[in-house]
């Protein structure tokens, strides 16, 4: 074969020698993934401004000048402003009963401290344009909207030098952040972890490969082998986006019960839920999620009063340790993580298994 499979048109964009992003909220797995090679971007939302400013001038002291990305969820659906207490009263007599019987039921402990949910970037408009204005000022080198088209920040972000790359799920969306001039679009399917669409990745990622012309398309959900990686290539995408995959990884500050529960989990431990957020979202099964799937459950509010109604939930397990009730993202191809490898050598593993089947695919000749 000639030529390097994996050096592709996002490589050439982002200055990095492997087409592999991992997207994770701990630091010490983005700087690991950033200097083995790979490019990573650091999930925020859930962050005030003052510690997105921190961790990004964290990140950059470790890096030597390599670069990385940050991500935020800029939903237009959520009201434009609110306090949470606001917010919380628009949250229905019915589910708020409902959301009682769950925590007498499996006895769930209350959260021991301020709800961090309750600084998430999707629950206002406000958040998170406080959150956007910190990335510009600092400049990072990529702005992601994991949520919502970030088309109404491109001339500010292009004009301070900033690449920006939207999510989407599907295609008519990712035409809409060509149109707009975006950087690169991250096609995300129903395998994914957290908030996705349903539309299969295998056919997401195709089509809109096919209508992005120059502009690099980055796959998403599912993919944590270089099987995956080296098919993501062959459907047209330039690079492959990962969270699941760096959950149960060394360095991963993820809490020991989930790292653990991610290492002996499969496909059917995984569920497709609007409990969380009021968003469709694939994240580990737990009492929450098989509740509200009842039929005679209310039907999930929409975002961002769910999250609201769940976080109590989720952080009262969190706190309190509870493995009976915990819950994280997690997408299908979570059957793959199965051993609890530094994250550099994740990455290496997959770009050999990557290399290894386009050998085997294209034989000697
Ligand atoms: C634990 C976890 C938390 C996540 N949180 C966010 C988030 O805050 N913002 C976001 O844009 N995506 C989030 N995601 C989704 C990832 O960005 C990514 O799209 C997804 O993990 C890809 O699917 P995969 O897990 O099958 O690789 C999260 C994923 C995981 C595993």
């Amino acid at each position: 074969m000639s030529g390097d499979p994996l050096h592709t048109k996002l490589c050439d964009m982002l200055g990095i020698e492997f087409p592999v992003i991992a997207f994770t909220h701990c630091k010490d797995v983005a700087v690991a993934v950033i200097n083995g090679g790979g490019f990573a971007v650091l999930g925020e939302a859930m962050h005030t401004p003052e510690d997105i400013e921190a961790d990004v001038r964290w990140i950059r002291d470790r890096v030597e000048g390599r670069p990385f990305g940050i991500d935020l969820v800029l939903p237009s659906s959520v009201p434009p402003a609110g306090s949470v207490e606001e917010l919380m009263s628009n949250i229905p007599d019915t589910h708020r009963a409902f959301a009682q019987e769950i925590k007498e039921r499996y006895d769930v402990p209350d959260p021991k401290g301020q709800v961090d949910l309750h600084q998430w970037g999707g629950l206002n408009q406000e958040l998170a344009r406080a959150q956007l204005d910190v990335l510009l000022e600092e400049r990072v080198p990529v702005i992601a909207s994991g949520l919502g088209s970030p088309a109404f920040m491109l001339d500010a972000a292009h004009e301070r030098g900033i690449k920006v790359f939207g999510l989407v799920g599907k295609a008519r969306q990712a035409k809409r952040q060509l149109e707009a001039g975006v950087d690169a679009i991250i096609a995300q399917g129903y395998d994914a972890a957290g908030h996705t669409g349903n539309v299969g990745t295998l056919s997401i990622v195709a089509e809109v490969a096919a209508m992005a012309g120059d502009t690099p398309i980055i796959a998403a959900g599912g993919i944590t082998t270089g099987r995956h990686l080296a098919a993501s290539l062959c459907l047209g995408a330039s690079g492959v986006w990962t969270g699941t995959l760096w959950l149960a990884c060394r360095e991963s500050d993820v809490d020991m019960i989930i790292k653990e529960r991610i290492l002996e989990s499969t496909v059917d431990d995984t569920t497709f839920s609007t409990s969380i957020s009021g968003m469709t979202m694939r994240v580990l099964r737990c009492p929450w999620t098989e509740e509200w799937a009842k039929p005679e459950a209310p039907a999930p509010l929409q975002a961002p009063y769910q999250m609201l109604l769940s976080s109590d939930y989720i952080q009262g397990a969190n706190d309190n340790r509870r493995a009976d009730l915990m819950t994280e993202a997690a997408g299908q191809g979570v059957s793959f993580v199965t051993s609890m490898k530094p994250a550099k050598q994740i990455l290496f593993d997959m770009v050999e298994e990557a290399l290894d089947t386009f050998d085997g695919i294209c034989g000697d000749g």
